[in-house]
Parts: structure tokens; C-alpha cells; sequence
């Protein structure tokens, strides 16, 4: 590659960036023997194949391939040319490097993220300041057991009740108009007046794991105070709600024991944190999503999930589960009381009462089953033998025959119910579900398609041209219907890509997968050379929707049938309940 920059002024940039210190940014590694290794970034993986040389100043996949130094691991995992690679490494280490007028496009957009970044560090100081100035927020803060001394690791700060303040104090910086309103901290009023999106909120800076702020959340001090609870930062270059964790840049550096600790909110985990328990991560204002579970794959080994012990933070739970079973992550749930958060119950049980709780977390299965028993009454016989029916269902997701073991006895135990018998009905369901037809089974929603009809495949594949021919469209892309674990990892590439705001070349996607099959795929789709427009995207998705109803029908009535021989009249009562609702959505559908 030829740069204007010296084969000597590069290697000094290598030279000042160690590849271990570097990779310790993005994943987990550990050290074993001379080398250190972990979970491959650049592939899907449940054992660390992903090895670096300290000695060497290599990394190298040995289930993928992937293989460079420094500069091409900053070139992969942010997506940047291999010069802006290069000034960013130089920055890394405070070097810096001369400039060259008139350089490509990518070169654009790597600054205005710079700028943005830097608009935010300014952001985050003047808040900051502020906080100082402000006797409410710092009794606010200290009222909620908030020591300085976290304070300052969260960079916490002020917004005032000013309409201009931090607008006033971004124009003496020097950055301009257009830099501001992108990054969302400064919004345009109808007759173009510039002013502050913040006021009156005690601030949380969102910092990435390489340290650079990307967002705020803001809290209103008293419940008389107009508006929402918490503002957040928008969408920007360089913030994505559904991609960025709060607290992943302390978390990472506390995970001896490979795990984190998932919460709802920004107070949960600085009260954690105060208490001393700083592997936690937060979802910002959003549900949490397949994004958050492919990040938080790169950094542990297992999850639990600690939501708010009321009805919301159930069903957040459940949603989570859902995306975290499709990951390489031991998943576990710590359940609440009903009144407590995070927060509340370390204020009240302290540190050792919330590590207690972490260490009894329940594991998928047995959270299932708790669910389950607290629908069904075990004190009489038909309630014991429709949990134990119904526990059959669950235990199929064991994956070793000691746990089918294991839980099949405790079932036993609880129903009186045969352990034998239990473990036969496990096994023999499982490999049922584990050979449905032909076809592979999929992702956790389209499951429900036994087999996936031509017309499926058709419509899905040209939804995903859409969606690679216009990235812009990734966000709404439905991706519970997809059929097969490749076609999520391509738009989640995709995605990435898209966020990082760069062009989407079939190359460089491609070089994001090792399987031959689909690279030849990512090909065929990128060359197909014919037009999908809007309503063929529409029809497309369309289609898939309908055929996924349809077999959720299916499914339903199959179920009606046999619950109504077991003459299970709830079940059925529940049951067509559902499958009404669909047909009246599918109804509703059609007539648009
Ligand atoms: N949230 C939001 N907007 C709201 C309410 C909540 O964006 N109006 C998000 C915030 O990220 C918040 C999270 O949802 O941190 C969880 O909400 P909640 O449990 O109410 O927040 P806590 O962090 O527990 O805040 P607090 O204890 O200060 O009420
Ligand atoms: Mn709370």
C-alpha cells in the first residue's frame, strides 16, 4: 500500500502501540503460556481460537484465519483505511502525525467523528464543571448514596436550567454550527435558534470501550419537573442506542472471573459500583439487543441478567433471554423482589447480599421452570403432571445428557412423576426437534417454519439485497424472520459497517466470513445486478410475514388438538385465544 507516510514513521506507530494492549481495548484475553487468547472478533465462536504475540506483535484465528498486526486490527475492528488506522494508533499514544491536504472521502467522515468525539470530551468537562456550581445536584447525588470519588469515575455532571448555556460554551470552543447539532447536544428550533437539548438534568456521559464519550444520559432532579424521567442522546455517527452498553469501558477491566453482570438502568450500576461491584453493563433507554449480545460475546463468558424485580423488568427479562440463547454466553437470571432494583437491593443487602444473590442466579432452564411452577398448583395432581408435560418442553433445550439427567431427577422429585420416564420424554422430543425435515432449523422466531418454502427463500433473499444495496434500511430490517444464523451475521456486518459510516464493499464484507458457502452467497447477492425497489421489498416482507403466520397457526392448532384430547380446557381456552388474534392480524394486513 503506497501512503505518504514513512516505512519508519509507521513502524514507530507500531512500536508504540502493543498489539496486547490494544486487543485488550475490543475482547477478553487471557494470558496462556507466551501468548494471550480469546474469543475471535472477527468470527462466531465458543472457544478462544483468537491468539496474540507479545513477542511477535501478531494476532492470528485459527478457526478463521484472520491473521495482521496492529494497524490491520484497528483497520477490522473499526473499520477505518489503513491511514486513518494508523493516525488513530498515533493518537492512541499521543503521536502525532503530519497531515496531508486532499485526502478520500473515508478521511471525511473519520473526522467529523473526531470532532464529534472531541465535542463530547468538551461536553462532558463543562458538565462536569458545572455539577460544582450546583449546591441541587450535588445534594441530589449525595442523597442517592453517590460518593465523589464515583462521581469522578463516571464523569457525572450538570446540565443547567439555561436554554443556552453549553451552546454558548461550544461556539467559544470554536466548533461549528453543522459539528453541533450532529452530535445531538444542541438542537434547531423552528426559526433556526440554536439551543441546549439538555437542561436541568444531572448528566451521565456514555463512554465506549476506548474511552471516548458518545452520548449523554440525563436524569431530572424531582418528580414536579416537566418531562421525561431520562433523556437520552439521539442517534449520531457516533452513537447507537442499540449497539452501545453503559459501563462497558470500566467493565472490561474487571472481569477476572469472566463475568458480566447485565442491568437496566445507568443508577443501578453506579450504586453497584459504589458498593465496590464493577462488572456491570446497561442497556441505554432501549430493549437490549442481538447487537448487545454479539458485544458482550467479544468480552465474557457469562451473563446474568439483573432487571427491575416488577412486571417490566419480567418481560425485559424474557426478551433478553431470547437473544442471549442465540449466543456463545452462559446465561444466567438473578430475579429480584418485586419492589427492588439493582440499586434498592445493594443499598439494603450491601455488597455481599448482591454477590450472593449473582452466585444463587438461576440458569435459563431452571428460571423456566420457576416460571413455570408459579402457574401451575404442585399441591394437586393434575397441576404436578401439567408442570411436569410442560417441564419436558423445556428441558429439550439441555445440551448434555448430565444435565438432562440432572433436571429430569429434580422434575421427578417434584411431581413424583417417574425420572426415567422424564428423560426418555426429553430425549426422544429432542432429537424430534433436533431432525424436523430437511431443512435446518434456525433462528429462535422462524423456527416455527418446519420447512422453508421456495417462496420464503425467494422473498428473503431479495429482502436482504434490498438491505444491502440500502444500508440506510438495516434498522427496520425485521430480523426475527430470518432463516439462518449466516443471513443475521450478514446484516449485523452490515450494520457495523454502516454505523461506522463506511461504504459497504463486497470485499470487505466478505472478508467478515470463512465459510466458503458463504462467501459465495455474500457474492451472488452483491453482483445480482437486478433493481429490488421499495414495493418489491415490501412485497418480500410481505410474504415472509405471512408465511411465518401461517405457520404459527399451524402450530396452534396442532396444539389445540392434542391439549383438547388431553381434555386440558385452560390450555385450549389460552390457546385459541391466541390463534384469533393472529387471524384478526393477518385479516387487518391483507386490507392495506
Ligand atoms: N429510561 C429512559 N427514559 C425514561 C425512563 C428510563 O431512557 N423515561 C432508561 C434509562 O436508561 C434508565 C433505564 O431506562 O436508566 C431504566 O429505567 P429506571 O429503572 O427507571 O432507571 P434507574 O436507572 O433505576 O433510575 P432511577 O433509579 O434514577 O429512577
Ligand atoms: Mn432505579
Amino acid at each position: 500500500m503506497t501512503t505518504y507516510y514513512s516505512e519508519e514513521l509507521i513502524q514507530s506507530v507500531i512500536e508504540a502501540n502493543d498489539i496486547v494492549d490494544v486487543a485488550s481495548g475490543y475482547m477478553t484475553l487471557k494470558r496462556v503460556g507466551n501468548s494471550f487468547k480469546g474469543k475471535c472478533p472477527f468470527h462466531n465462536e465458543k472457544t478462544a481460537s483468537f491468539t496474540v504475540s507479545r513477542e511477535k506483535q501478531l494476532y492470528h484465528c485459527f478457526g478463521c484465519g484472520a491473521g495482521g498486526n496492529v494497524i490491520t486490527f484497528i483497520m477490522e475492528m473499526e473499520k477505518l483505511p489503513f491511514v486513518d488506522a494508523l493516525k488513530f494508533l498515533a493518537a492512541r499514544v499521543n503521536m502525532i502525525l503530519p497531515e496531508k491536504s486532499n485526502q478520500q472521502e473515508d478521511h471525511q467522515v473519520y473526522e467529523k467523528k473526531k470532532r464529534l468525539y472531541e465535542l463530547h470530551r468538551e461536553a462532558a468537562n463543562y458538565y462536569y464543571k458545572m455539577l460544582k456550581t450546583s449546591k441541587l445536584a450535588r445534594e441530589y447525588l449525595l442523597q442517592r448514596g453517590i460518593s465523589q470519588e464515583t462521581i469522578r469515575a463516571f464523569g457525572l455532571g450538570y446540565a443547567s436550567e439555561d436554554w443556552g448555556r453549553l451552546t454558548d460554551f461550544l461556539n467559544t470552543k470554536g466548533f461549528s454550527t453543522a459539528d453541533m447539532l450532529d452530535s445531538g447536544l444542541v438542537m434547531a428550533s423552528e426559526n433556526k435558534r440554536h439551543y441546549d437539548r439538555f437542561r436541568s438534568r444531572v448528566m451521565f456521559p456514555i463512554v465506549n470501550p476506548r474511552g471516548q464519550i458518545v452520548g449523554f444520559g440525563g436524569r431530572l432532579m424531582a418528580t414536579d419537573q416537566n418531562g421525561p424521567k431520562y433523556l437520552n442522546s439521539p442517534e449520531t455517527t457516533i452513537f447507537s442506542k442499540s449497539y452501545e452498553l453503559y459501563n462497558l469501558n470500566h467493565c472490561k477491566n474487571f472481569l477476572d472471573d469472566g463475568r458480566i453482570v447485565i442491568v437496566e438502568g445507568y443508577m443501578d450500576v453506579i450504586s453497584l459500583y459504589e458498593k465496590g461491584i464493577k462488572n456491570t453493563v446497561a442497556a441505554l433507554g432501549t430493549a437490549f439487543t442481538p447487537f448487545h449480545g454479539k458485544i458482550l460475546e467479544r468480552y465474557a463468558g457469562e451473563v446474568v441478567i439483573a432487571f427491575d424485580g416488577d412486571n417490566a423488568g419480567k418481560s425485559a427479562t424474557e426478551k433478553a433471554m431470547k437473544i442471549l440463547k442465540n449466543t456463545s454466553l452462559n446465561v444466567k437470571i438473578l430475579s429480584l423482589p418485586t419492589n427492588e432494583d439493582p440499586d434498592s437491593f445493594v443499598q439494603r443487602y450491601g455488597q455481599q447480599g448482591f454477590k450472593d444473590a449473582v452466585s444463587k442466579a438461576l440458569t435459563i432452564v431452571e428460571y423456566e421452570l420457576e416460571l413455570l411452577k408459579g402457574h401451575n398448583d404442585l399441591s394437586q395432581t393434575d397441576g404436578r403432571l401439567r408442570y411436569g408435560n410442560e417441564a419436558i418442553k423445556i428441558l429439550r433445550q439441555l445440551e448434555t445428557s448430565v444435565e438432562v439427567d440432572y433436571y429430569s431427577k429434580m422434575v421427578a422429585g417434584e411431581t413424583g412423576i417417574n425420572q426415567e420416564v422424564i428423560r426418555r420424554e426429553v430425549l426422544r422430543s429432542k432429537t424430534r426437534a433436533e431432525n424436523p425435515s430437511p431443512l435446518v432449523e434456525i433462528t429462535r422466531d422462524a423456527v416455527l417454519l418446519q420447512k422453508i418454502p421456495k417462496a420464503y427463500q425467494k422473498a428473503q433473499e431479495l429482502a436482504i439485497r434490498y438491505c444491502l444495496e440500502r444500508p440506510e434500511t438495516i434498522n427496520e430490517f425485521p430480523m426475527d424472520y430470518l432463516t439462518e444464523p449466516f443471513y443475521k451475521d450478514l446484516l449485523l456486518t452490515l450494520f457495523e459497517k454502516r454505523k461506522a459510516g463506511e461504504k459497504i464493499e463486497v470485499n470487505q464484507i466478505m472478508s467478515h466470513f470463512d465459510a466458503s458457502e458463504d462467501v459465495k452467497k455474500i457474492v451472488e447477492f452483491m453482483m445480482n445486478e437486478d433493481e429490488v425497489s421499495r414495493s418489491d421489498y415490501q412485497d418480500a416482507l410481505e410474504i415472509m410475514n405471512r408465511f411465518y403466520n401461517e405457520a404459527q397457526l399451524d402450530k396452534l392448532s396442532e396444539q389445540i388438538k392434542r391439549e383438547s384430547a388431553n381434555g386440558n380446557d385452560d390450555a385450549v381456552a389460552g390457546l385459541t385465544n391466541q390463534l384469533i388474534e393472529i387471524k384478526k392480524m393477518m385479516k387487518e394486513n391483507g386490507r392495506h
